[in-house]
């Protein structure tokens, strides 16, 4: 069965956004400064149709891999809606999105293989249609961090890839507010590089 696993971007203390979040200001005031240290990777780079950027160094095999091994993707309704403004179109996905929403929605077809369908029964259906789309690929779950938390705490999630960037936020969206202190994380895999530390945990 595919793993289901989560990435995510992280401020050093703790927040996946900054403050006032919005469509018009995707990860909030100051949050653009979580993901600098992808602005300049390739793959990245080539899923935003940006051209240049730096290949083969640690930071873009990581981007590759996360990309490479997604067959479909679960979010949440406001990172959606955060994206829907700035994605380009085709947006970076390129398989089937499952949008978690109170809000029914008709699909939202774009260019290259991205399909936004809307889902309304929760994360345990969001997933099973997921699993479908993906086939043998992984399903990613890219936020936001209510959205993680419900697969954390409904234990639908086999991983979780943290980002970690040298950057203190002070306030904003907290991925773990609220998380069971009974969580058991095992960190599998650490890879550094000079702009961001990716730290891999198991979820036990
Ligand atoms: N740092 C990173 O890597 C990263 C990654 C992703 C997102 N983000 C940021 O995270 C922020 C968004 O996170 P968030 O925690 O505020 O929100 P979120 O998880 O993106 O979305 C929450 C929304 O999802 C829907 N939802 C969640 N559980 C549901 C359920 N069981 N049934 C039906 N609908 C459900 C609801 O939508 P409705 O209100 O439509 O009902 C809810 O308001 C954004 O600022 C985004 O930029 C950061």
């Amino acid at each position: 069965m595919s793993t289901v696993y989560a990435s995510l971007g992280m401020s050093l203390d703790g927040f996946v956004a900054g403050p006032n979040a919005r469509p018009g200001n995707p990860l909030g005031d100051g949050g653009l400064r979580i993901h600098e240290w992808v602005e300049d990777v390739e793959t990245w780079r080539e899923r935003q149709s940006l051209a240049g950027g730096t290949g083969g160094d640690p930071d873009d095999a990581i981007v590759a891999e996360n990309f490479e091994r997604a067959g479909a993707y679960v979010m949440g309704r406001r990172m959606f809606a955060e994206g829907e403004l700035g994605w380009p179109d085709p947006p970076p996905f390129r398989a089937p999105v499952l949008v978690l929403t109170h809000t029914p929605r008709e699909p939202w077809v774009r260019q290259g293989g991205t399909t936004f369908h809307f889902v309304t029964e929760g994360p345990e259906a969001a997933l099973a249609l997921a699993r479908e789309a993906a086939g043998e690929k992984d399903v990613q779950v890219s936020g936001g961090a209510e959205t993680v938390r419900e697969f954390l705490a409904a234990g639908l999630l086999d991983e979780l890839e943290i980002h970690l960037a040298p950057v203190v936020l002070g306030s904003g969206t907290r991925l773990f507010d609220g998380v069971s202190p009974d969580l058991r994380l095992e960190p599998v895999r650490v890879i550094g590089s000079p702009k961001v530390t990716h730290v891999r945990y198991r979820v036990r």
